[in-house]
């Protein structure tokens, strides 16, 4: 593809350095006004004129070509237009070149990012409040893999903590092998409740839970298997949730893996000096940087969610070198982060700076929030299952003899759950509504899902198959339409990069959405069907570039594309 800022940048006679003059060139808001433009104001003081009078000087020393077309002064801007009927040819030329691989790159290549998402706890359900981790840490995840980096998808198991001695008491007390076997999270969080409710007035049972949790913690037999059993069943539990959703994750380790594994790092900040000791328990001093003591080491000697990511980061420095290590985790816990992430600034270690708290906003649906412990929680399955299930019943009110419907209501469903996850600036707290997300025609993953079928569809309906190769009339993409399409189809790689440098999947997602609104803009505008061939084959390709534009954005979501809808 060319560079036209470049291009146009070459052409410019200004006292600037190309680099900085490439980097005022914008694209235009307004395409009557041209395609580029460069603003002069910045030249006023060096060149001691008027911003108007030098965009007239400029543009009257501007020579036109072959690339662009023409140069115009515009209140104190020089505006561009490039020849936009080779632009559109390129930009088609160049995705259906690429097709799949459209929007890759090798800008990663030797180069490590970690991803921390999802880490669900276990015997906890999996509920709404760990779609967004799970949909934006996947999108990242499948995001750097095609910018060519080594990825690395963590899941940091919720698996210690004094709550799984709860959870042996309440099932030696109430528990059914056969019943959680069969039941699964369901029956443990229901026993979680119940130990909730029965501790009130029981505190021997408080007590109790903290002499079985110290035998977790000591390797005792029983309470190790009752704790692998529980493990077990919350993580059969999840994956067939991740399988449906499409996420994946290279390692499973999760705090208990680093029971072993937080000396040495104590150490270190000991030897550094970090460490004091503040009522018993051991603590890094953080006032200086306006933040509460990080808490390491408590009084009985336990560690803390914090020792543990400490542990974590250093294990994972040295076992995968990276070079940046993403957790993608509720904007709540902003302070968790802040604080050991200094810590570990402050013991001196360089890659200290390469940690992200890639932090996110609440999920809620219309009702309002919710809360584990007294166990009304709006479960992710429920969710996705509610919205496969009306995705079915869309798709047979609108297209009754479509073959797999189960299928593609699944893949619908699926995608509209995680859309909802993805379509905002990942800080916003969203409010899930059914109606809205699943809407056909909102800007909903439906909504790119139906537009792609449509593209496919028009394609086959044609009858021309590799029509990309064949002969056609390049004067039938001249038109204002196909050119705003293409910037749009053009833009996708750079996005790519940028949602990954900014650890944004939105801007995938709105990018997405606009180029389905071009699109349909095109179609209505432009027949595309008709038996001037030369004019239909001319037209397809736009439909197939923006076909397998459609298709790679939203895989890099983590959404499927149904063939037909
Ligand atoms: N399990 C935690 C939770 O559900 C999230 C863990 C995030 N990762 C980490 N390294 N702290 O809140």
């Amino acid at each position: 593809m060319k560079d036209y800022k470049q291009i146009i940048a070459n052409k410019i006679n200004a006292p600037l350095e190309k680099a900085e003059l490439v980097s005022y060139i914008t694209e235009t808001a307004d395409d009557n006004f041209g395609d580029y433009a460069f603003p002069c104001f910045k030249l006023a003081k060096t060149m001691r004129m008027s911003p108007v009078a030098i965009a007239e000087k400029l543009a009257a020393e501007i020579t036109c070509d072959e690339d662009i077309v023409k140069a115009e002064a515009v209140n104190g801007y020089l505006n561009f237009f490039i020849n936009r009927k080779e632009f559109i040819t390129d930009v088609i030329g160049e995705v259906l070149s690429q097709e799949e691989n459209y929007g890759n790159d090798t800008v990663g290549q030797g180069k490590t990012v970690c991803i921390d998402y999802s880490s669900v706890n276990i015997c906890k359900s999996f509920h709404i409040g760990h779609l967004s981790t799970t949909a934006i840490g996947s999108s990242l995840y499948k995001i750097y893999k095609a910018l060519g980096y080594n990825v690395v998808g963590i899941n940091h198991l919720g698996d210690y903590g004094t709550q799984f001695g709860k959870m042996i008491v309440a099932y030696k007390l109430w528990g059914d092998y056969d019943k959680v076997q069969r039941e699964g999270v369901a029956e443990l969080q229901r026993l979680y409740v119940k130990f909730h409710q029965e501790e009130a007035d029981k505190p021997e049972l408080t007590e109790q839970a903290r002499q079985w949790f110290v035998k977790i913690e000591q390797g005792d037999e029983e309470a190790k298997s009752l704790f692998e059993m529980f493990k077990e069943i919350t993580l059969n539990d999840v994956k067939e949730i991740y399988k449906r959703l499409n996420v994946n994750f290279d390692s499973w380790n999760g705090e208990s893996f680093y029971n072993d594994k937080m000396d040495a790092p104590l150490n270190m900040l000991r030897e550094k000096g970090l460490i004091t000791e503040s009522q018993g328990a051991q603590i890094v001093d953080l006032k200086d940087y306006d933040m509460p003591p990080c808490l390491l080491v408590k009084a009985d000697g336990s560690s803390l969610y914090a020792t543990r990511d400490i542990a974590a980061a250093v294990w994972r420095k040295n076992e995968y070198n990276f070079d940046k290590c993403l957790y993608v985790v509720a904007y709540q816990q902003n302070l968790h982060f802040k604080q050991f992430f200094k810590v570990l600034e402050l013991a001196g270690l360089p890659w200290a700076k390469d940690l992200v708290h890639v932090a996110y906003g609440m999920v809620s649906l219309e009702d309002g929030a919710m809360s584990t412990r007294k166990g009304n929680v709006v479960l992710l399955r429920d969710v996705i299952n509610k919205a496969v299930s009306k995705s079915l019943e869309t798709i047979i009110a609108k297209n009754p003899d479509l073959e797999d419907k189960e299928k593609v209501a699944e893949q619908v469903g699926v995608g509209a759950v995680l859309f909802s996850a993805l379509e905002n600036s990942k800080i916003k707290d969203i409010t899930f509504t059914f109606d809205r997300v699943l809407n056909f025609d909102g800007e909903t993953a439906p909504y790119l899902q139906y537009t792609c079928s449509r593209c496919n569809s028009i394609i086959e309906k044609s009858g021309m198959s590799r029509f990309t190769r064949i002969a056609h009339d390049i004067r039938a993409l001249d038109n204002i339409e196909t050119l705003r399409l293409c910037k749009l189809l053009k833009a996708f790689p750079e996005t790519v990069k940028d949602a990954a440098y900014k650890y944004e999947p939105s801007l995938i997602s709105g990018l997405l959405i606009d180029i389905a609104q071009a699109f349909n803009r095109f179609y209505i505008a432009h027949r595309v069907l008709s038996d001037n061939l030369s004019e239909q084959n001319a037209r397809l390709t736009v439909v197939e570039a923006t076909a397998v534009t459609l298709r790679k954005g939203l895989s890099l979501l983590g959404i499927e594309t149904p063939y037909k809808m």
